[in-house]
């Protein structure tokens, strides 16, 4: 079931994300900023146990959103739950009228299957490269930008 994430998936959320981040599949959140962006977030839960998340950040005054944290436990893919949080993601996008919706990823070949398209990062508002210039990656980091309009 997907469902709004709440203050009690916090830590599931945080052990979900930083698994991948050890593996350098995604950035690593800390505990604070999964807190305090908890409204962000949409989570799959299984049994009372979180299995999956995703976020889906306003950025700026652009009507421009990001996705972001996309995880799913490992023996739980493939199974069309990263599909579900996504289209949760461009759903809730849609809602609060925002106009693009954009994603930094490993895995450009996962968002364009809902139709993302590669864009230069260079085209990316500026805060968002205030977070890149503070992540330990930069300015070696190989993810890729995508973008897709609502
Ligand atoms: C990426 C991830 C979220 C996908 O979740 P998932 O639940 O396995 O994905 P789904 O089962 O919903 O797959 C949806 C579709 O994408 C395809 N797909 C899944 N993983 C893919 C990948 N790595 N690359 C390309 N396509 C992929 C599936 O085959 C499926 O296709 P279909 O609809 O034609 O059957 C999951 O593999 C994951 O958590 N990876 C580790 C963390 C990570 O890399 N996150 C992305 C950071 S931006």
């Amino acid at each position: 079931m997907i469902r709004k994430a709440n203050i009690k998936d916090v830590k599931q959320i945080h052990k979900l994300i930083n698994y991948f981040a050890a593996k350098d599949l995604m950035i690593a959140r800390s505990l604070n900023e999964l807190y305090e962006n908890i409204r962000d977030f949409w989570v799959y839960e299984e049994k009372s146990k979180v299995v999956g998340c995703a976020a889906l950040h306003v950025v700026g005054w652009q009507e421009l959103a990001e996705i972001k944290s996309l995880a799913v436990e490992k023996r739980r893919q493939r199974k069309g739950i990263g599909k579900s949080l996504v289209l949760k993601c461009l759903e809730e996008a849609s809602t609060l009228a925002v106009k693009k919706v954009f994603c930094l990823t490993y895995l450009p070949e996962f968002f364009m299957r809902f139709g993302f398209k590669k864009i230069d990062k260079s085209k990316l508002p500026h805060k968002v490269w205030i977070e890149c210039c503070n992540c330990p990656k930069f300015p070696d980091c190989k993810e890729i930008a995508l973008v897709k309009e609502i």
